[in-house]
């Protein structure tokens, strides 16, 4: 194997090396099938396998209930926040958005260029460092749903606890958290997540979704953006993402077999977040987080420095350590470390040694 840099990328983002290496492997041959993972039909025997127990890792790793069904859809999350309202904002109702941070509000864009869509709360008076209190949340009267992003990957801040939506759909953006701890999937209408950060490669999408919400969606919408029809075709309306479904496929199996399913990996998470948020705690005029204490992300940890110019330095020095991908993004600024479920423990370490030091070398 290659000398791997420790990386920090907000996604696409770091695999586990035994996922990469399975994956290898398949390129050339997939177990049994004599041929590429590339290169058999989505029709096949192998890849209806391969499929079968990616839907049942999934059910088992999530706990999902019976009355749900999973799809693998294509067009990343974004095309999630169009098809949610297409499918089930009805006309005479409003789809309620709780805003915490940039993809939030692209979702919430999208269901107001087609419908009627309502801000059940926004975070951006405070620059999006903090969620809302439950009793701040501002539902409609004839909501279709209410949406909301579980962890705002740009920001850096999580839901702690389900969002109330009482007997209104809960639907939940679990792009960037998504398998970083279990979740109680009972509790929502649809959950979706794009595979690119913890779940595998860019390319797929997985939508939970309860079967009754199915019976809502209008009629006579494009195939391809009909949940209905795609849970109808079990995602092979048409050919769908067959690597993006293999990986995803070998990072439930990874997570089952290696890292002893979700509690396991929520362990290990939590541990890797405490190792850098101490450090900001630790040295607050110095490492200034973005994110609220109560609403600190597992997965994106972000914060400032005192100048752009030690940021930058910060970078550098980063870099020479082979820790790379750490800039934040251009609306917060400063540091993000992604720390998906693949980072291991030793990269963020490695991050925690330089920020001690850096703290030492450049504090007043
Ligand atoms: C929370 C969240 N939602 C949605 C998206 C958009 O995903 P995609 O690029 O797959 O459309 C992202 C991508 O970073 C994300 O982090």
């Amino acid at each position: 194997m290659c000398a791997r840099v420790y990386n920090f990328s907000a996604g696409p983002a770091v695999l586990p090396v035994r996922v990469l290496e399975q994956a290898q492997a398949a390129v050339m041959e997939l177990p049994g099938a004599g041929a590429s993972i590339l290169e058999i039909s989505h029709r096949s025997k192998p890849f209806a396998a391969v499929h079968e127990e990616a839907k049942a890792l999934l059910r088992e790793l999530l706990e999902i209930p019976s009355g749900y069904s999973i799809l693998f859809l294509q067009g990343g999350s974004s095309l999630q926040f169009t098809m949610l309202p297409m499918n089930l904002l009805g006309e005479k109702q409003t789809a309620d958005y709780i805003l915490t941070g940039t993809w939030g509000k692209k979702a919430f864009d999208e269901a107001q260029r087609l419908g009627s869509a309502h801000v059940a709360w926004n975070g951006k008076s405070d620059n999006y460092s903090h969620l809302p209190a439950a009793q701040d949340l501002d539902h409609s009267s004839n909501a279709a749903y209410l949406h909301y992003t579980d962890n705002e990957t740009i920001q850096g801040v999580e839901f702690q606890s389900v969002p109330e939506a009482g007997s209104i759909p809960l639907v939940c953006d679990t792009s960037s958290n998504f398998l970083s701890r279990p979740i109680n999937v009972g509790r929502y209408g649809i959950v979706y997540a794009c595979a690119q950060k913890n779940a595998g490669i860019a390319g797929v999408t997985a939508v939970i979704i309860r079967d009754d919400l199915l019976e809502r969606v209008p009629k006579n919408l494009p195939p391809m953006l009909d949940y209905k029809l795609q849970a109808e075709n079990d995602s092979l309306y048409n050919t769908p993402p067959v690597f993006g479904i293999y990986v995803l496929m070998l990072i439930c199996k990874w997570l089952k077999n290696e890292v002893g399913g979700l509690d396991a990996m929520a362990r290990l998470n939590q541990e890797k977040a405490r190792l850098l948020y101490d450090v900001l705690d630790a040295h607050s005029d110095f490492y200034r987080g973005h994110a609220r204490k109560d609403s600190r992300s597992m997965m994106n940890v972000t914060w400032r420095m005192p100048s752009e110019e030690l940021e930058a330095e910060f970078l550098t020095a980063a870099k020479d350590r082979n820790l790379i991908d750490l800039k934040g993004h251009r609306s917060v600024g400063g540091i993000r470390a992604s720390i998906y479920n693949a980072m291991p423990q030793a990269g963020v370490e490695a991050l925690r040694e330089l920020m001690l030091e850096f703290h030492k070398q450049h504090a007043k």
